[in-house]
């Protein structure tokens, strides 16, 4: 019921913001509009993720969108007027921001449509901060470092490379994710405004739009450019380039040579107002086009967490329950060599799962006896023992073995040489 009412609230906070923004709009005062337009976008972004169905999404991050393309022109200067259709659907006027590279085409067509859609759907609202992610302080630190010399003003005639293109790689479950989700929230250009984020699961968009993949890829560093500073995360980045051995059919060599063009950022040559940042990520690196990895900047090998790292993560995901533990957390680290960020909160969640069942036993027989037995009753909880993550260890199995582990540092210490 409580959901229902924020979202509720939410819907109408988006609608005043809306209203508020055409009346600044109306009477000329462009900054305000675009001030409040860029709320309106920010706040349904995040009300799209709690739609009831794809298409709902879908269509709230498609105005999402709009809203934000709007608050960009008219900040710009470049000064579209925004239309509401009487359903309350925002309708772009030709020759709105998010039409520029459709003109002179004349109409959009429903296919540029679909991929247009397809492209807005892959925008994402990033709510990760560094805090949340455990060790790699060094990486970290490395990341904000070239976040900060590609936006900071450069001494004049001085050709300072910044960072274009990142690639993380390792195994499955160490943070890679969330390191790209974080990035993309540090990129904030003002309080309120962070970089835009589209998370693009490159497998998914291969198997749904394989014969289109170059026009998403386009129209992806296309939206992307308007929207900038924004970050492109290329996951499963190694389904891009097919397997090699398959040998290549022409879309997979068009496909190859638009990504490349993209990472090169042709389009933005000359432009230093335009910041768009490629972050790929593979547990694959080995399978990557040898021209596709030589456009990367950076190649980061997120690894397996040491035992220092093991800590932070066991303390932020233990942190975040609110359980209490009796055990000394270095002998549970001890416990847990081998294991991935993603594993260890799974290891936390099975060992908090078994603590509260075993203290609850009877609770099966109270849902029996009816739902007001139940509402009285108060879940019964203890501090977690050594014994319990001891028992819990058990039932979580390590994906990465020993020889992987080897097979990407030899990776890393080849691509390094
Ligand atoms: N360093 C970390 N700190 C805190 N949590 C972590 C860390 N690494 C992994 N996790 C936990 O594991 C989950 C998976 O992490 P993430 O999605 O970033 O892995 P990944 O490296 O992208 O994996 P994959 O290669 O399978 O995509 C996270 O949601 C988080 O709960
Ligand atoms: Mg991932």
């Amino acid at each position: 019921m409580a959901k229902l009412d924020a979202g509720r609230e939410r819907a109408q906070a988006i609608e005043a913001l809306e209203a508020q923004a055409k009346a600044h709009y109306d009477a000329g005062r462009d900054a305000e509009a675009a001030d409040a337009y860029e709320r309106a976008g920010r706040l349904l972004e995040r009300h799209a993720v709690s739609s009831a169905s794809r298409k709902i999404e879908q269509a709230r991050k498609a105005k999402a969108l709009k809203f934000l393309e709007y608050a960009k022109a008219l900040r710009a200067g470049d000064v579209p007027k925004p239309e509401t259709t009487p359903s309350g659907e925002v309708t772009a006027p030709s020759g709105a921001p998010g039409e520029r590279r459709a003109r002179g085409k004349g109409k959009r067509d429903k296919d540029d449509d679909e991929i247009h859609q397809a492209v807005t759907g892959l925008l994402h609202h990033a709510s990760i901060g560094w805090d949340q992610i455990g060790g790699l302080e060094e990486t970290k630190r490395e990341i904000k470092y070239a976040l900060g010399v590609s936006v900071a003003k450069k001494p004049e005639g001085l050709a300072l490379a910044s960072w274009r293109n990142v690639l993380f790689y390792g195994p499955p479950g160490t943070g890679k994710t969330l390191l790209a989700a974080a990035t993309s929230r540090a990129l904030k250009t003002s309080e309120r405004e962070q970089a835009t984020f589209f998370n693009v699961k490159v497998s998914s968009i291969m198997s749904k739009y394989f014969g289109e993949s170059t026009k998403i890829l386009s129209e992806l560093y296309g939206t992307a450019r308007d929207m900038s500073p924004a970050v492109i995360f290329l996951d499963e980045f190694e389904s891009l380039c097919g397997s090699r051995n398959e040998g290549d059919t022409g879309t997979e060599r068009r496909i190859l040579s638009t990504i490349l063009s993209e990472l090169d950022g042709l389009a933005e040559k000359g432009r230093d107002d335009l910041y768009v940042l490629t972050i790929a990520a593979t547990n694959r690196p080995w399978d990557l086009d040898p021209a596709v990895l030589s456009r990367f900047d950076k190649k980061v090998l997120i690894p397996l967490p040491d035992a220092t790292t093991r800590r932070a993560i066991l303390d932020i995901h233990l942190g975040k329950k609110g359980f209490v533990v009796e055990a000394d957390l270095e002998d549970v680290v001890d416990l847990t060599d081998g294991l991935s960020g993603r594993e260890l909160e799974s290891l936390v969640k099975e060992v908090t799962n078994r603590m509260v069942a075993d203290e609850n036993r009877e609770l099966p027989d109270l849902v029996d006896r009816g739902l007001d037995h139940v509402r009285d009753y108060r879940v019964r909880v203890r501090p977690l023992a050594l014994d319990d993550f001891e028992r819990a260890r058990r039932h979580v199995h390590p994906v990465t073995s020993a020889a992987d582990v080897e097979r990407y540092t030899a990776w890393r210490d080849a691509a390094e040489a």
